[in-house]
């Protein structure tokens, strides 16, 4: 049985980090109720000139590195992102060229904050049936690009980076994914959309959301996708060691961990130093969490997110 493995894994911020009290200074908010409604302490904001495609790079050299390959062996990018520097080409074969590479395919993906799940489900098939043997995957964006910079409703909450991980075709072994559940429902756009774009408006747009209608979807729909995720694999959700999910909101974290009786000490948190980085928030809480020695090799661990659309879903692999 042939099955995607994740042989490496990076990350990169932008170097400006925005504090709730500077962003207190600019709109009518505060410190203590970002804190206490979200978790979110602070974000980080891409410098000027700096694209999504810079971000999903820097990710992808790292996660490389980390892989012990080189740009020659990659022969396939999918980059996850809501923010791609142009609407076309494709940021992937953007980071394809920045690499050097000029063999194998690159594509952008677009769930929204779902993105970087929607994206283990895609390489994983593209993997698994051989049309690639090892693949980048890149979660990146730039947020603070399509924030409107004076709706509190929204620009406390978001972020930019990016995280990337090497997936690779291995036969026989224990480790790789094992399921990946997504789902979308197109009905709840009104809630969280962008309100521009190359088709509707001819602008890039701004974000749109009706918080707390999100909320309430995105608990019960991120805890239904894990179990189902897990039950697709045959394996009780109290056999996973770590969960990494989404990170919009501590209380959706501790919402789903409390609805599923997961040890909050099991769900990895990021929110307080990244806010919502959308397609990116995944693979940079799974890498802060391999990186800080938490995620060891055979570990279970459960990915998951719910973003616009809405879209959602869950990925269960063995690191
Ligand atoms: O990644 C995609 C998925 N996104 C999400 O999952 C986000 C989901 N939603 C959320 O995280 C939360 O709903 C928010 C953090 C966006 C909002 O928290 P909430 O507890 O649901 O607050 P609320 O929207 O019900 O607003 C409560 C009050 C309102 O004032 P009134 O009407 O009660 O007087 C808002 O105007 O808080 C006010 N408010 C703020 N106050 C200070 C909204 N934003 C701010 C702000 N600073 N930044």
């Amino acid at each position: 049985m042939i099955r995607s493995v994740v042989k490496g894994i990076g990350s990169y911020l932008p170097e400006r980090i925005l504090s709730n009290e500077e962003l207190s200074k600019t709109v009518e908010t505060s410190d203590v109720w970002i804190r206490e409604r979200t978790g979110i302490g602070q974000r980080h904001i891409a410098a000027e000139g700096q694209c999504t495609s810079d971000l999903g790079l820097e990710a992808a050299k790292v996660a490389l590195k980390d892989a012990g390959m080189t740009a020659d062996d990659i022969d396939l990018i999918v980059v996850a992102t809501t923010t791609p520097d142009y609407t076309f080409p494709a940021t992937a074969t953007i980071i394809q060229n920045l690499l050097g590479i000029k063999h194998g395919a690159a594509f952008d993906l677009q769930a929204v904050c779902s993105g970087f799940i929607y994206g283990v489900n895609v390489v994983d098939s593209l993997l698994r049936t051989g049309t690639a043997k090892n693949a980048l995957l890149i979660g990146a964006e730039t947020f603070s690009r399509i924030l409107d910079w004076e709706d509190r409703t929204t620009c406390v909450l978001f972020g930019d980076g990016a995280g990337a991980v090497v997936l690779s075709a291995e036969e026989g072994g224990e480790s790789g994914v094992l399921n990946s559940f997504i789902r979308s429902n197109g009905e709840h756009r009104e809630l969280l959309y962008v309100d521009g774009g190359p088709s509707k408006t001819q602008t890039v747009g701004h974000v749109r959301m009706i918080g707390n209608q999100v909320f309430k979807h995105a608990v019960k729909d991120i805890a239904g996708a894990m179990q189902q995720c897990a039950e697709g694999a045959g394996i009780p959700i109290s056999d996973i060691d770590w969960f990494v999910p989404h990170q919009a909101n501590q209380r959706i974290l501790n919402g789903v961990a409390k609805r599923l009786k997961l040890d909050p000490a099991q769900v990895i948190s990021t929110v307080e130093f990244h806010a919502n980085t959308s397609a990116a928030s995944v693979p940079l809480a799974m890498d802060a969490a391999v990186k800080d020695g938490r995620i060891k090799r055979g570990d279970l661990v459960m990915l998951e997110a719910f973003g616009g659309g809405f879209t959602w879903g869950a990925s269960l692999l063995r690191y």
